[in-house]
Formats: C-alpha cells, structure tokens, sequence
C-alpha cells in the first residue's frame, strides 16, 4: 500500500472570521468585513466554494461579536425560499449557501488576540486530523481551486502545507514570509518562517497567502499563547515550531491571488472579476473606458 493511502483527509476547514476589519471602517462597523460582496457574492461564500471544491465537508467558523451574519448567510432562509417559489423565482442561486446539516460549526474568539489564537479557538472541533485554513479576505481565483491545488500537493507529501506568492521586495514586511529550500515544480520545500520581518531581515520575498493545511500538532504550539508580531499570538510563528518535526512545504498558487482586506485590493477584484463574467463583461469594459476618459 502506498503512503498516500495511509494519510488522513483534510476534512474540516477553520475559517477565522473574528477580526475587527479597521481597515474598512465604517463599513465594518456592523457588518463583518467577510460578508462584502464582490459583486454578487460575499467573500466568505468564495472562500466556502473553494473549500467545497477541495473535498472539505465540515466548516469551522471562528466568529466574534457582530459576525452572525456569517452564520445566517449559511442558513436556511425559510420565508425568503417559500416566498421566491411562490413566485416561481429559480432558487439555484442560493444553492451554494446550503450546507449539510450539522456541517456547519460555529466557534467564539471572545478577544481578538490574534490569527494564531482564532485558529486555536477551533481545537475542540479540530480534534486530532489535519485541517485546512482559509484567511477569506485573500480572494483565490483559479482553476482548480487554491486548495484543491494544495490537496493534491498534500496527498504526494503530507504534513503541513502552506500557499505562497511572489510579491515585490518592499511589500514583504506586511506579510508572512519563508525561507525557501530545495523546489521541485509547484513545491519548494520550507526551513523557516517569519511575520512581518523587516524588508532587509526577509529570508524570501514568497509570501504566506491565506490558505494552509497544517497537522493538528500545531495546537499544541498554539496552546502555549506565545505572543509575537504586533503582540499578537501568531500562527506563522506556531507554524515555525513544526519546521523540522514534521515535512513542511509551501506551494506556489497557480492562479490569481486579490487581496480583499486592502481598499485597493477590493477595487481590483470586483473589476477584474466583472471583467470575466459574461453576464457583465462588454458593459463593465465601456463603462470603465467611459470613466478613464473622464478623468483624462
Ligand atoms: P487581519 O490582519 O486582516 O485583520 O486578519 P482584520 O481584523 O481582519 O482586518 P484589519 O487589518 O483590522 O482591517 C487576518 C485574518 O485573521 C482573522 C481575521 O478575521 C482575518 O480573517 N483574525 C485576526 C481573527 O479571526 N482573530 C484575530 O484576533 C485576528
């Protein structure tokens, strides 16, 4: 029997939803930043496909105050489904909020003391598989999916895996970086991380993009509450501890990677996403030339 058959799923993914979104106030104010639509859909719904896609049955919402609209977004909207088929109104456009009953679990971050400790609120759920992560403001775009990418990388190493992308030397100290090791295809082999190292401290400038399946181990490391970066408790420096106990890779993404917790990262994504929708694609073209000629 090869050793893929004997790895265990990724099954369950963590989806940490508890942050505070300062950098969309008002607009986040009452309504959690995860639930912004790019165009039609709200982020989190992108995140939740992808993670469909990828095989994963169970969610794990790691939510706060004020993120229940999360929670409803993923339910049965009863008076709303009677109502449109009252009215004869396809409901397919709904479909991709159902989840199986019992598949969706809600955990609290009573404070919000950083991604690592999100991550660790989730350990009861987590139990002892390896799970994926998903930061859903990073919005993934390709075909497959960010994670099915991943899972496919996982079921050739196992262990614990980590999406990647190249960014601009002066942009790293925002991010998690690594440092690289040995590289075969879309895999490069990970010897250290570090958050938000200082530009001329970066070992890389391959940055984490919000999409991770780590060993339930990690809870162990994140148990210990160990403050880094910012004071927060930090999963890249959890992650870190693992580094040499067990495999550790990153994967670079074949796709298109928006980063939707920045204003203009949010601009992009919707044009660039209307830009290839056929429904809206020739109209959005025009309109966004009508606009430049404008502004010249
Ligand atoms: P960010 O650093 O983007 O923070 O968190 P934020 O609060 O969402 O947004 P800004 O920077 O204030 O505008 C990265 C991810 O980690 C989660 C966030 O919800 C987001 O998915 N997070 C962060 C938590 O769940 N809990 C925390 O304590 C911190």
């Amino acid at each position: 029997m090869g050793q893929s058959s004997q790895r265990k799923p990724v099954r369950k993914a963590v989806f940490p939803v508890a942050g505070m979104g300062t950098r969309f106030l008002p607009a986040t104010k009452a309504i959690p930043k995860e639930m912004l639509p790019i165009i039609d859909r709200p982020l989190i719904q992108y995140a939740v496909d992808e993670a469909r896609e990828a095989g994963i049955e169970q969610l794990i919402f790691v939510t706060g105050r004020g993120k229940t609209a999360i929670v409803e977004h993923f339910d049965m909207a009863f008076e709303l489904e009677t109502t449109m088929a009252e009215r004869e109104k396809s409901l397919a456009v709904l479909e991709p909020t159902r989840i199986q009953p019992g598949n969706l679990v809600a955990v609290r971050q009573q404070v919000p003391l950083g991604l690592g400790h999100a991550i660790w609120c989730a350990r009861a759920i987590v139990g002892d598989e390896p799970f994926a992560i998903f930061l859903p403001d990073e919005l993934m775009i390709g075909s497959p999916g960010c994670m099915k990418q991943m899972v496919e990388a996982y079921e050739e190493v196992g262990g614990n895996l980590i999406s990647v992308l190249e960014v601009p030397r002066e942009e790293v100290s925002s991010y998690g970086v690594i440092d690289p090791g040995a590289a075969q295809g879309a895999l490069t082999e990970v010897r250290g991380l570090v958050e938000k190292p200082r530009r001329e401290e970066a070992p890389s400038n391959l940055i984490i993009s919000g999409r991770y399946i780590l060993q339930p181990e990690v809870m162990r490391v994140l148990e210990r509450q160990e403050k880094g970066a910012g004071g927060e408790i930090q999963l890249t420096d959890a992650m870190a501890q693992m580094i040499g106990t067990q495999p550790f890779h990153a994967v670079t993404f074949a796709g298109k990677r928006y980063d939707c917790g920045s204003k203009l990262g949010f601009v992009e994504a919707t044009l660039a996403l209307a830009l290839e929708r056929d429904d809206m694609a020739e109209d959005v073209r025009a309109m966004a030339l009508r606009l430049l000629d404008q502004g010249s």
